[in-house]
């Protein structure tokens, strides 16, 4: 597997995404959103979706340069329509939005519907953290085919619907939660497969609704199970809330739309801290509450306690040096788009 430092991996995507149509700023907004997830060793969600949001280009179901509009506003709320414009850059635009809002009115939310994959979602609380506010965001994939099987059932009905909480700290390392409320992200599946990986129990139960390690059984018929193994319909129960918020309060509906049109339906909230107590006591505390939580003693096989985010900062940091490595297949599809779009001397893909 090749290694690759993030800089040549980000100039790669752009050049990429802008051979198939994307703007500068679109290209930049989804390369660097991939490369982040990728430091941050959320791979499922890195440089190997770039050859996916291409084919979606060229079936028309993304739509580069596409307009962003305003359906609905109040001075705390808005609701967007992304006309099918690149995820990473709508609802980026968005949250940017919320955060301006909140910046006057202490709280603000916004729904974003008919927008491609937005990727990993903790970039967008994370905006608002720098922000000095509590930023939360919660996505699914609005009425393009799903892949959870609610708890107890083996046929799919939910998206993996992730959550994702990101709050001001004076930490180094950001505190902030970026979960699927499936077992695992689906890009992790298809991950294994592109490695050649068993997975473990407890991901995915086979088309019949046995569980399997196998993680070629998914696309013949398999469902991803959600977060929580034998109390999984605690998993079910936030999936179905975040679909709630995000399909059912942006109007995209729940089921599957017989296109498969991706579709990634947003709410996100912010939450001015200052409205709350003094920013900087608040900050303070959060780094002293995650020390508290790192200063109980491992259990058995434990190597010790992580605050949610922490882990995702110690791979970025390692990843910044050592550069990230790329498995094959992904590596060989980003070689022959390059081929395809005649960039291979510039990008110096051999
Ligand atoms: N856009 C979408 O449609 C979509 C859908 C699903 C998932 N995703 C993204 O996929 C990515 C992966 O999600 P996931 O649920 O598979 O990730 P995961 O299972 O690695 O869980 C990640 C969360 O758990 C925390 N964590 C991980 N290991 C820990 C440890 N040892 N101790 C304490 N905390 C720990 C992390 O800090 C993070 O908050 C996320 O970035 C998510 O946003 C996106």
């Amino acid at each position: 597997m090749p290694i690759v430092q993030a800089d040549r991996l980000t100039r790669i995507g752009a050049a990429l995404l802008r051979a198939a149509g994307a703007s500068d700023e679109e290209a930049k907004a989804v390369a660097v959103g991939c490369v982040n997830a990728n430091l941050a060793g959320h791979d499922s969600h890195g440089i190997i979706a770039i050859p996916t949001y291409i084919d979606r280009v060229k079936a028309g179901h993304i739509v580069p340069g596409a307009k962003w509009t305003i359906v609905q506003e109040s001075p705390t709320t808005t609701v967007i329509d992304g006309h099918w414009g690149f995820g990473f850059h709508v609802n980026a635009k968005a949250m940017a939005l919320t955060i301006e809002k909140a910046k006057t009115a202490n709280v603000a939310a916004c729904t974003v519907f008919r927008q491609s994959h937005v990727g990993r979602l903790a970039a967008y609380p994370l905006m608002a953290m720098q922000e000095g506010m509590i930023g939360i965001a919660t996505a699914d994939s609005g009425r393009s085919p799903k892949i959870v099987a609610p708890f107890g059932g083996r046929e799919a009905r939910l998206g993996t619907n992730p959550i994702s909480i990101a709050v001001p700290s004076d930490l180094d390392a950001p505190f902030y939660l970026d979960m699927a409320t499936s077992a695992v992200a689906a890009g992790k599946i298809a991950l294994a497969v592109s490695r050649n990986e068993e997975i473990p129990k407890g991901w995915i139960v086979d088309a019949e609704g046995r569980h399997t390690t196998d993680p070629g059984e998914y696309k013949k018929g398999g469902a991803l199970l959600p977060l929580g193994g034998s109390e999984g319909y605690k998993g079910s129960g936030l999936a179905a809330m975040v679909e709630v918020l995000c399909g059912l309060l942006t109007g995209l509906g729940f089921g599957v739309e017989p296109t498969g049109r991706h579709n990634d339906g947003c709410f996100m909230a912010v939450f001015n801290v200052a409205a709350f107590r003094p920013l900087k006591d608040f900050k303070k505390e959060v780094a002293e509450f995650a020390r508290y939580l790192k200063e109980t003693p491992p259990s058995e096989g434990s190597t010790g306690v992580f605050y949610p985010g922490e882990v995702e900062y110690i791979r970025e940091q390692q990843r910044k040096l050592s550069g990230i490595e790329i498995e094959d297949a992904t590596w060989d599809k980003l070689r022959e788009l390059t081929a395809e779009y005649q960039l291979g001397a510039e990008l110096d893909f051999r």
